[in-house]
């Protein structure tokens, strides 16, 4: 067995997707040691996400809590991609385009409306269109769309760049990537202390951070109490191609709930147009289906029946990391020296920039900021295993 330095690190971070990359750059531009292993470093769900910032439009009821999270995230992210862009040389992507949700029946059209009284009672931007509104600004939609809502806040970034452009910070930033998987946390005198690789170095690290998307749940040696309750959320995705002849296909995110079921289409600047995304809960499995795509491809034609005459370029699985609310598992665990960033859902892209923060917050003074009080992994944890709070006498 090796071990990779004779002073342990900072910080270790167990997983090299965007969540564990934007967190071993804030951590290291703090000034902390950091290590980060990950066997792919920038691969995982961002490779397959279609990066859709959409905090408005896929505001849900009881979500209100991650709401103010998703919209803290979404302010911070011009900033964010300045900084990035600027730090790695590499541009992300970013497409500040808004997105047109449309309704394809009455059915659609109610759920939409119910969307909209929702938007407006939690104080969000978003206006109310006809069918015939949404066909002017979007000429290629189906001729049977029977309204929809504009909202210009919601934008995009391409997954893929954001994952290099990270990963180059990471290594402008004096990250030390270990190429290889996390297989065990070391607990020594019950805290928290680096992890075994599986190319067998050990490294020592005075803070771990486990950051592995919908593996998070896996890492052998973390102890019960401490584990969290994350799960995998297969949705598949196809890539197609906008031929320069047929610019601008689509000039914003569009997209609808067609028969119960999400469907978007993310137009990129160089011509890629992404058709998300599947909602599966099927274990492991990144098998991509035929009734998948099929499915996909069939409620994308009824929204934009032009789609049929584009190129398809990719099609593809991944996993997004489901929690029991839905919303992110961010800071401190029961376990001392042991951090979570994960549990991140249909929002890791999103919420890549206040993760950042946060974990730097976290790392640097122990405490959680009060914006991700409400993310804290404690709320998942068995009541027996919590300390006692003390009653001072009044
Ligand atoms: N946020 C989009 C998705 O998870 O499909």
């Amino acid at each position: 067995m090796r071990t990779s330095a004779e002073k342990p690190y900072d910080v270790l971070v167990v997983g090299g997707g965007i969540i564990g990359l934007v967190t071993a750059w804030r951590a290291a531009q703090r000034g902390l040691r950091t290590a980060l292993a990950d066997p792919e470093p920038g691969g995982g769900a961002a490779q397959v996400a279609a990066g859709m910032l959409a905090a408005v439009t896929e505001l849900h009821y009881g979500e209100q809590t991650l709401l103010g999270l998703n919209l803290a995230s979404a302010r911070r992210y011009p900033d964010f991609v300045a900084e990035l862009q600027e730090a790695s040389g590499q541009d992300t992507g970013y497409r500040a385009c808004g997105t047109l949700a449309v309704a394809l029946d009455a059915d659609d059209r109610a759920h939409l409306r119910e969307l909209h009284a929702l938007q407006r009672q939690s104080g969000l931007e978003s206006e109310w269109l006809t069918g015939r509104e949404c066909r002017r600004l979007e000429p290629m939609l189906a001729p049977g769309v029977r309204g929809g809502l504009r909202v210009d806040g919601d934008h995009q970034i391409d997954p893929r760049r954001l994952a290099a452009a990270l990963l180059t910070a990471c290594g402008r930033a004096g990250v030390v990537l270990h190429r290889t998987r996390a297989e065990r946390l070391t607990v020594v005198r019950e805290r928290a202390a680096g992890a075994l690789l599986a190319d067998g170095t050990r490294i020592a690290a005075d803070q771990v951070v486990l950051a592995a998307g919908s593996f998070s749940g896996r890492l052998a040696g973390v102890p019960e109490e401490a584990l969290p309750p994350v799960r995998p959320v297969k949705g598949q995705v196809l890539r197609l191609t906008v031929p320069p002849a047929y610019a601008p296909f689509l000039s914003r995110t569009v997209r609808a709930v067609v028969r119960g079921s999400q469907v978007y289409l993310v137009p990129r600047a160089n011509g890629e147009l992404v058709v998300g995304a599947t909602s599966e809960e099927l274990g492991w499995d990144t098998t991509v289906t035929a009734g998948g795509v099929y499915e996909l491809l069939r409620d994308a034609h009824e929204l934009v029946p032009g789609i049929t005459e584009l190129p398809l370029t990719e099609t593809r699985a991944g996993l997004r990391p489901g929690s029991p609310d839905n919303a992110p598992l961010l800071g401190p665990t029961l376990l001392p020296g042991l951090v979570l960033a994960t549990g991140h859902h249909r929002n890791g892209v999103l919420l890549t920039p206040v993760t950042g923060d946060v974990l730097a917050t976290v790392l640097t003074t122990g405490k959680l900021p009060d914006e991700a009080r409400a993310f804290s992994p404690r709320r998942f944890a068995p009541a027996a295993s919590l300390p006692v709070r003390q009653e001072q006498p009044a």
